[in-house]
């Protein structure tokens, strides 16, 4: 079978930086640690002023079209996963569709725009769709583009909002990918939650602890249901486990219990149990709170042991790198977890073409997704592509009190006026509205 994956990827960051130690913490007199050892998060990504879901998008598009020599014609379909739209009908996919159309001789009339959404898991869904076509011989030979796109913004004051982030993911899904191939087999956790939501308002409401309860359950299941079809996973069948990362301290959280899971009753285990005790079994304790209690225990001795440090360290620890700078891009979330951890593999070079990734993906409301990903032959050029450490350098570094106008401009419900702190430099920005209210964008040389 033909092998269908993920070509290449661009990655957009929103141009300024928010400092969480120095300025946000300064701020709110809390402690820097809270923010850079407790949610391991160093800084936010904010859009400026002329910048939002769809000129992110689209400068993450055209950076891979113009690097894989993609013209439109060479593109068949057009996904856009985001949760920060700002219509309720005409997709973002089209208004990225007409940027790009600007810089284009060709147009993108023959292929077919969408919109996902499923909170932060709608990008890896927008994958599965590409992915799906292209199985089912619909592409015509031609690729397909999907844009993870988001402002992750919460209310001011909110416990959330020091998890903010702002960015763009692009990607190529083709046949006889350069970059990774995807699994056919997907594990899912799917259930009808209210952790996380935004019932018609730009802003979420958020259960947060709850949230972290509900993300541990969904990944749970979705590993137990993934290995009902490709097999029991192993912590050394994987060279790195991206997850959707909301926060590295939630995947400190995740890599935890996905370790505890695929060691049991393995050797892993036995090595383990002199020093640890095994693990509890549910059949073992009288009542479901007795175990639970008993697992709390299990998984905090497994947390000191060698033998799991040295496996995040090498596992889980290197997809996290992206994530610590920028915050929480939602829908792109996860995306830059596999980017960071194959920047890792070059800058150690690393030779891991055909190893294999573990993929979780995540989504409030809630969903989890696992696939795995074989990593392609092409996969150090792409990497040695990607120019996202030095957008994240290049940031323009807010203070407070121009956060709060930031936070204001993007705010929906308010119409604010701000100039730009940095200069568009052959980019496309927000230029202002039309006659039906729709937004309107310019290419900028
Ligand atoms: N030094 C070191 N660590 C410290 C510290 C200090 N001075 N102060 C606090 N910490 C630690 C805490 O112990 C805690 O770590 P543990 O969970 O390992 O105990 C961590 O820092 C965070 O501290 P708090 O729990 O006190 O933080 P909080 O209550 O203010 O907010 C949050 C945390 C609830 C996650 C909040 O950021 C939030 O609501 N975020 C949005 C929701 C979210 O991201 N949920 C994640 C799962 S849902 C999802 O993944 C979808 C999505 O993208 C939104």
């Amino acid at each position: 079978m033909t092998a269908v994956g993920i070509d290449a990827m661009e990655i957009w960051t929103g141009k300024l930086k928010l400092d969480l130690a120095e300025t946000f913490a300064a701020e709110k007199g809390e402690d820097p640690e809270k923010y850079t050892k407790g949610l391991g998060l160093f800084a936010s990504s904010f859009p400026d002023a002329h910048e939002d879901i769809v000129t992110m998008g689209a400068n993450a598009a055209h950076r891979l079209m113009e690097r894989k020599g993609l013209t439109p014609a060479d593109i068949g379909r057009i996904d856009v996963a985001t949760e920060s739209a700002f219509d309720n009908s005409k997709p973002v996919s089209t208004y990225i569709a007409g940027c790009l159309e600007q810089v284009y001789e060709e147009d993108f009339h023959h292929a077919n725009k969408g919109e996902r959404k499923f909170a932060c898991i709608a990008g890896t869904q927008s994958l599965d769709d590409a992915y799906n076509w292209i199985r089912a011989g619909r592409n015509r030979g031609r690729s397909a583009l999907v844009v993870a796109t988001d402002t992750a913004l919460y209310a001011r004051g909110d416990p959330g909002e020091a998890t903010q982030g702002a960015g763009a993911v692009a990607m190529l899904v083709t046949e006889d990918p350069d970059l990774v191939e995807l699994s056919t087999e997907q594990g899912y956790g799917s259930a009808d939650e209210t952790d996380f939501l935004k019932p018609n308002q730009q802003f979420p409401s958020v259960d947060g602890k709850r949230s972290m309860q509900v993300y541990l359950a969904r990944m749970r299941e979705a590993l137990e249901d993934f290995e009902s079809v490709a097999g029991d996973t192993h912590p050394d069948d994987f060279a790195f486990i991206p997850y959707h990362t909301p926060f590295p301290g939630m995947v400190r959280k995740a890599g935890l219990l996905g370790y505890r899971h695929m060691i049991r009753g393995t050797e892993v285990e036995d090595e383990l149990a002199d020093e640890i005790g095994r693990q509890p079994r549910e059949e073992e304790f009288d009542d479901r709170e007795s175990y639970e209690e008993a697992i709390r225990g299990y998984m905090d001795d497994l947390k000191s042991t060698d033998q799991y440090r040295e496996w995040y360290a090498e596992v889980v620890e290197p997809t996290l790198s992206i994530s610590r700078e920028v915050g929480n891009w939602y829908t792109g979330s996860v995306h830059i977890a596999r980017a960071a951890a194959l920047q890792y593999a070059a800058e150690e070079d690393r030779d891991v073409t055909g190893d294999r990734l573990l993929v979780g993906s995540y989504g409030s409301g809630a969903q989890a997704e696992i696939h795995a990903e074989t990593i392609q032959e092409g996969w150090r050029e792409e990497v040695d592509a990607l120019n996202v450490d030095e957008q994240i350098r290049n940031r323009y570094d807010i203070s407070f009190e121009e956060y709060e106008q930031v936070h204001d401009r993007h705010n929906h419900d308010k119409s604010v006026e701000l100039a730009a702190f940095t200069e568009p430099d052959g980019e496309f920005v927000f230029a202002g509205r039309g006659a039906m209210d729709e937004r309107t964008y310019d290419y900028v040389e």
